[in-house]
């Protein structure tokens, strides 16, 4: 089976829902191999179960005559040792890391003056603490492979054009668009690229509550494509941007949100 990343070993972070989930499906219909970490608790186990099942019919669906192969990983991102426990993980079952997709994350809505300090810290531990340190530790695997490699972060809009009770999320979203450039540059030698998908809005459990009632209407109003995002709409892009298809691509910032942000007037 040829697919985008045919072969390729594809750790994706907080993968048992969402954007991370449908990115997993892309990957696995691509063809690539998968590290599945998410967080560990009870939900994500039984989420990631069904998942397994997704990929499989994934690739089978894409012309695959062997069934995704995978391995999960539950554990914290923001755990100290946790960028080494996930490439342990990969390294011990397939022996390579190829691409990292950064993919967990949270973000609570709360006015600015509200936000706390512990919030603003949780919100960086997670954005943006856990990119970077699983970034090194994917990055030493990847130089000591010689072969090069690609990492994609999930930013978001807001990194750059802001939201209303998203200040404290958009500054990790920005420092992980800073991290992006920055490790494009510096790793550019060993032919590790670094790129980033900013998403507008995507429907997902993250944004429910918020785009419950009259705010869904008006953003969808505002999006020139019509609709509001769906994450599959994500991970064809992210797919993109890990595989050779982008291989002169790096230090990027795919923003991929309908046209929303250019519709000012
Ligand atoms: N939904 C949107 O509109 C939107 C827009 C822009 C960016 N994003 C980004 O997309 C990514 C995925 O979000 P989503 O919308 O799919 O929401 P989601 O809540 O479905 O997914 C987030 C995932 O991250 C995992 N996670 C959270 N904290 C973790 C931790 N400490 N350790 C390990 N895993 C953890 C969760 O378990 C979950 O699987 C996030 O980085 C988010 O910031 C989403």
């Amino acid at each position: 089976m040829l697919g985008l990343l045919s072969g390729k070993v594809v750790i994706i972070t907080g993968c048992s829902s969402g954007i991370g989930r449908a990115i997993a499906i892309e990957c696995a219909a691509q063809g690539a191999k998968l590290v599945l970490h998410h967080i560990g608790d009870a939900q994500a186990l039984g989420d990631i179960k069904t998942l397994r099942i997704e990929l499989d019919q994934a690739r089978r669906a894409a012309g695959g005559e062997c069934a995704c192969e995978s391995v999960d990983i539950g554990i914290d991102i923001t755990q100290e040792t946790a960028g080494q426990i996930i490439v342990d993980a990969a390294t011990k079952t397939f022996g390579e890391v190829n691409v990292l997709v950064h993919n967990a994350g949270i973000a609570q809505f709360e006015d600015f003056v509200r936000v706390s300090r512990p919030q603003l810290k949780r919100h960086m531990d997670i954005n943006f603490g856990g990119p970077f340190f699983l970034s090194q530790a994917v990055v030493q695997q990847m130089i000591t492979q010689g072969r090069g490699g690609s990492v994609v972060s999930i930013a978001s809009v807001t990194a750059t054009f802001g939201a209303s009770q998203l200040a404290h999320y958009a500054a990790t979203k920005a420092a992980v668009l800073g991290m992006t450039a920055s490790c494009a540059v510096g790793l550019g030698r060993y032919g590790i690229r670094f790129n980033a998908v900013s998403p507008g809005t995507i429907e997902t459990a993250m944004n429910s509550k918020d785009l419950a009632g009259a705010k869904r209407d008006l953003m969808e109003a505002h999006v020139p494509l019509g609709r509001l995002g769906m994450p599959e709409d994500i991970a064809k892009p992210v797919a993109f941007l890990a595989s050779d298809m982008a291989r002169y691509v790096t230090g990027q910032n795919l923003i991929v949100d309908g046209g929303a942000t250019l519709n000012y007037q």
